[in-house]
């Protein structure tokens, strides 16, 4: 049995951004996302006295008493205790987040996430990647019904990445910079209620939504060739192919369309929805920083909405 070494310990997880792929990576699809730290979680924990006692902005109280929408991070939390054999450990679990719930932005993976590295950390576990996952991947399947993993793998690794079930996770050099501006809608999407929707979109008229989807996957290829050349025009014009697909599909939604047109009539290259969608957050891409400022400050001040701008550059 791992000893309790009786101390504080902490996790850290990061958001996420999809770039291009999202939905379609549900069905065999690849898709791009890339790790997104200026949202995040951190969980931390320390000895307690009377079973496992959970604090956080949603619930506080023992985790036999959680709601149903924290079922899947108290099974994950059981099953972490189990793996580090020490299932009656008695634990105080802080969860702090920045990462607005429902958004696209990843909340329930970087939990997840999170949680598993402060547990790892505090029995002195050197874990590896593959455990981290299967951990997380517990509570993303109480989230979200069907994941495809992409969230969880773009939260615990710190460079871009491209996402393809079934095949391993593939590092993706970036030959220049991009400046992403991200603004939230303010309101929370359901990503298990828009996965399903698409899939009955599909039972109904697979064709059309077989090759929306196909589609989708083509444009993730476009867009992985442009990242790394560092072509700004021509993954800003895969983001605007993408959101017309993920309007056919219906994960668009006015709010969402309101913001992109916004972002485009302002000067961006691209702009779509990031994440499920139908609410949530979108992702626009500048030219530079100053226009990528220029873009967030009049979303916001036209919409009142939350801005964050983001950056990634030429890989080492
Ligand atoms: C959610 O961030 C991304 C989706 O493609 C669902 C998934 O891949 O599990 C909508």
């Amino acid at each position: 049995m791992i000893q309790l070494p009786g101390k504080t310990a902490v996790g850290i997880s990061p958001g996420k951004l999809i770039i291009t792929g999202e939905h379609a990576v549900v069905y065999g699809q690849p898709a791009i996302a890339i790790p997104f730290p200026l949202v995040k979680v951190t969980a931390q924990i320390e000895a307690y006295t009377k079973g496992i006692w959970l604090e956080s902005k949603f619930y506080e109280g023992p985790i036999s008493k959680v709601p149903e929408k924290l079922l899947g991070i108290a099974a994950c939390i059981k099953e972490t205790l189990k793996k580090l054999e020490n299932p009656q450990a008695e634990l105080l679990i802080r969860i702090d987040s920045t990462i607005p719930l429902g958004r696209g932005l990843g909340s329930s993976a970087a939990i997840a996430s999170a949680l598993v590295k402060a547990l790892f950390n505090y029995f002195g576990y050197n874990w590896k990647d593959q455990e981290l996952m299967e951990l997380v991947h517990l509570a993303e399947v109480f989230a979200h019904g069907n994941p495809s993993g992409i969230d969880m793998n773009a939260v615990t690794n710190s460079n871009p990445i491209i996402f393809q079930k079934k095949q391993p996770v593939k590092t993706l050099q970036v030959g220049g910079s991009f400046h992403f501006v991200i603004a939230d809608t303010g309101r929370i999407g359901d990503t298990h209620a828009a996965v399903g929707s698409i899939k009955e979109k599909f039972d109904q008229n697979s064709r059309e939504t077989y090759q929306s989807l196909l589609q989708l996957g083509s444009i993730t290829r476009t867009s992985e060739i442009a990242l790394q050349k560092g072509d700004i025009k021509s993954l800003g014009n895969a983001m605007n192919s993408a959101q017309i697909e993920l309007q056919r599909l219906g994960v668009s939604d006015q709010g969402i369309d309101q913001l992109v047109q916004a972002s485009m009539s302002l000067g961006a290259i691209g702009a779509k929805l990031t994440g499920a969608g139908r609410g949530g957050c979108i992702i626009a891409l500048a030219e530079n920083t100053h226009q990528a400022t220029m873009i967030a400050d009049s979303l916001f001040t036209k919409f009142n909405c939350t801005t964050w701008q983001h950056a990634i550059h030429k890989s080492n």
